[in-house]
């Protein structure tokens, strides 16, 4: 009996530990931020190492500043778990100055980061910048992108998905070792705590129960109505975030959300004129080799219509590690044969361009369909990012090279048809909206497409 009774004492006191909290903050790590679409905000989260999975003693505070000796500001926020022991902290700081450095550090009482910092947009920028990035995880060709990412500039950057790979990674339990999404989050805070960071679900997101997508809804801020399908206004383009995960059939309430939004969007161009969407599962790729992979064709039935109806202008994707540019296309069919160059831009060209950029760190594909679609304007095996400068009127986009830095791929596209231009005897689209840029490559444009019109009468 003695050998029972210290067996079930030991094993109380052993539950004792393992459920009650301390009490005891734990260090902030994981740093990253958020966008809520108003670039006088910056949603500020961070995770901490607590004792259970359902008690978070850590402080979610926040103290800023412009002065990096001097944070003389401070914001709380609150916190939220899984079925996991990392805490998630969210603090959205409010009224934030335009073209300002801000320096701040997260925690509470006696458990502070580093001092971080981050610059918000200057008032009515020219040009803002987008980095863009999927299927990365921790590898080492992972580590290389943020690396490269760090040494770059955004305003912000977008992920479509397959983020740190923890789903069935390495815990031998059936379902993911978490640990993973922690070593994710601290890989890449030297970017996330510098240029909000905002995903979509991939694929690799959904785990084993009991997590489902817990980690991904719990570790990231999304402006609503959830973590799968949101929409935010930056500046001049709206961003749509949509999930392949969850049902997208015409009917369902995500393609309800789609319609609604976009009908909005494209009803508000005069205010922001760009609609870039996207999401994990690619409607276009030629990266196929049989496995699943390659064009997902009933999402594309889906929703392809929708973003051609709206005339979406940008698709990134991830899911095929590879990079990958089509032409404008909708239904396979293509709108414009234009290589992008600047002096071939596109020229709104009235249907979506649609991008595979899942090629961040996960091992590349190399099952490239033979002979290459004719939707399929451009692909390459390599790893690195992605990235586009944004004004009113033009964006130029962007395929980076880990391996040297140079430039895999580009283009230019423009919102306005070259014609309006000439025919806009008022002058009024080149006071009102197009930048000094957009105007020299219009001209160029001009140029060409005036030379095409003499050959054609010769
Ligand atoms: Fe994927």
């Amino acid at each position: 009996m003695n050998l029972v009774n210290n067996l079930l004492i030991t094993f109380g006191i052993f539950l004792i530990i393992l459920i009650v909290p301390t009490g005891k903050a734990a260090p902030p790590e994981q740093i990253h931020l958020a966008t809520s679409g108003n670039t006088n905000e910056m949603i500020i989260q961070w995770g901490t190492q607590e004792d259970t999975t359902f008690s978070c003693p850590s402080g979610s505070n926040v103290e800023y500043g412009i002065d990096s000796g001097e944070l003389s500001q401070t914001a709380t926020g609150d916190n939220d778990m899984y079925q996991w022991t990392t805490c998630v902290h969210t603090v959205k700081l409010t009224e934030l100055s335009p073209n300002t450095t801000y320096y701040y550090r997260a925690g509470g009482g006696n458990e502070w980061s580093d001092v971080f910092s981050f610059n918000t947009l200057e008032e009515d920028p020219e040009t803002i910048t987008i980095g863009a990035l999927a299927d990365h995880g921790t590898s080492s060709n992972a580590q290389e992108t943020t690396n490269n990412m760090a040494n770059d500039e955004f305003d912000l950057v977008i992920h479509p998905g397959d983020i740190s790979y923890a789903n069935n990674a390495g815990a031998g339990n059936g379902w993911g070792d978490n640990t993973v999404w922690d070593e994710y989050q601290n890989q890449i805070e030297t970017v996330a705590s510098k240029y909000p960071h905002m995903y979509a679900p991939g694929n690799h997101e959904e785990d084993d129960d009991p997590y489902g997508f817990d980690a991904y809804e719990t570790r990231f801020y999304n402006p609503g109505p959830n973590s799968f399908w949101y929409s935010f206004d930056y500046e001049f383009i709206h961003f749509v975030s949509i999930s392949s995960e969850h049902d997208y059939d015409p009917g369902s309430t995500q393609h309800s959300w789609l319609q609604g939004d976009l009908e909005n969007a494209n009803n508000n161009r005069e205010n922001v004129p760009w609609i870039v969407f996207f999401a994990h599962r690619p409607m276009y790729s030629s990266n196929g080799d049989g496995d699943g992979h390659g064009s997902e064709i009933e999402f594309r039935e889906a929703m392809e219509p929708l973003l051609f109806q709206y005339q979406v202008d940008l698709a990134m994707y991830g899911h095929d590690h590879h990079y990958e540019r089509t032409y404008p296309v909708f239904e396979e069919n293509v709108y414009s044969t234009s290589s992008g160059n600047m002096s071939d831009a596109y020229y709104k060209p009235g249907a979506p361009i649609h991008i595979v950029a899942g090629n961040s760190g996960r091992s590349i594909y190399d099952g490239l369909e033979d002979p290459k679609p004719n939707w399929s304007a451009y692909r390459e095996l390599s790893y690195g990012y992605t990235k586009f400068d944004v004004t009113k009127n033009s964006l130029h986009f962007k395929f980076i090279r880990n391996d040297d830095g140079s430039i895999g791929d580009e283009f230019w596209l423009y919102n306005f048809n070259v014609s309006d231009l000439m025919n806009d005897n008022s002058g009024s689209m080149m006071n009102n909206s197009l930048s000094s840029i957009s105007l020299l490559h219009a001209i160029i444009g001009i140029g060409v497409v005036s030379v095409i019109k003499r050959k054609k009468q010769i």
